[in-house]
């Protein structure tokens, strides 16, 4: 057996910079005042984060390509099959069941973030694209947030629990894989291996995010923010339950 780096860099930064603004922005989504304004930048980060994972999934090493983890029905089948039985073979990447768990989880998170750029009512506690779809006063897609969030929260718990069952299953540490990168493999595994993708992709990657960054921060107004959010006077009265 031979320690071989599977997960670049990035990718493990990708990961738990995700799982920690992903939690900060469900802890903070119904605050108000300097807590919405933490909302707002956590959601950005996610947000952020979900563009470099785009690029990334193209360009990043063998293993956290979408190409790597796009398994067939069939395959899927398969692995579901031997899981069922307690008995799922290890894979150096995602397995079938997992890499379409990722898929989901970045779908979920991406109707989270954009929905959050529609949300909110315009008493500063709003997302920055709400007035293209709300005339003032109107309500944005804070519902459709909302389904969202929770959809990631619990694909997340779902997430979390198949890791373990995993790492009981088949005695392979998967989460000191994705904090160190390396997975100790046989030498037909690492004959098979590809070395990592080169740094300066990495840096070019965090190049256009930043850029992209730069652009949101630039035309978000923090102090109107700070203002508002979901549990400012005017939404609440909103949600008075008398309403219907
Ligand atoms: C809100 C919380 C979380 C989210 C949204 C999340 C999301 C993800 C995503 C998107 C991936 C795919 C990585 C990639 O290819 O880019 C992944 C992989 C992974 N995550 Fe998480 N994660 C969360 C929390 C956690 C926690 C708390 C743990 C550890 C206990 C964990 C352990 C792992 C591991 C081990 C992998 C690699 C799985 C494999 O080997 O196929 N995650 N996660
Ligand atoms: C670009 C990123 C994001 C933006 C701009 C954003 C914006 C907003 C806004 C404006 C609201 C208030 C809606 C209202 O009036 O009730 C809100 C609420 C909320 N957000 Fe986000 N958000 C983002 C990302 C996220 C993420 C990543 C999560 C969690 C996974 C999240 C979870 C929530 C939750 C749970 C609420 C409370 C929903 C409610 O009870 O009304 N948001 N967000």
């Amino acid at each position: 057996m031979q320690s071989v780096p599977v997960w670049d860099f990035p990718t493990r930064v990708f990961h738990w910079a995700l799982a920690v603004a992903v939690i900060a922005s469900y802890l903070t989504g119904e605050e108000e005042g300097i807590w919405f304004v933490v909302h707002t930048v956590s959601g950005y980060t996610v947000a952020l984060l979900l563009v470099f994972r785009l690029v990334w999934g193209f360009a990043g090493s063998v293993h956290s390509r979408f190409s790597d983890f796009t398994y067939s029905p069939g395959s899927v089948k398969t692995y579901a099959k031997q899981l069922l039985r307690f008995n799922p073979p290890r894979f150096v990447g995602h397995n079938p069941l997992g890499g379409w768990m990722v898929f989901l989880m970045l779908v979920a998170l991406a109707g989270t973030v954009v929905t959050g750029l529609f949300s909110g009512e315009d008493d500063g506690g709003a997302g920055i694209l709400l007035p293209l779809i709300a005339a003032p006063g109107g309500e944005g897609l804070a519902e459709v947030h909302e389904f969202f969030a929770n959809a990631v929260v619990a694909l997340a718990g779902i997430h979390v629990l198949a890791v373990f069952l995993d790492w009981f299953l088949t005695k392979e540490n998967l989460v000191k894989a994705m904090i160190t990168g390396r997975k100790d493999l046989d030498d037909t595994e690492v004959g098979n291996q590809k070395p990592l993708v080169g740094r300066w992709r990495g840096v070019v990657a965090a190049f256009i995010v930043a850029a992209l960054g730069a652009v949101l921060i630039q035309q978000t107004d923090f102090a109107a923010i700070a203002s508002g959010g979901a549990e400012s006077e005017h939404h609440s009265e909103r949600d008075e339950p008398n309403d219907d």
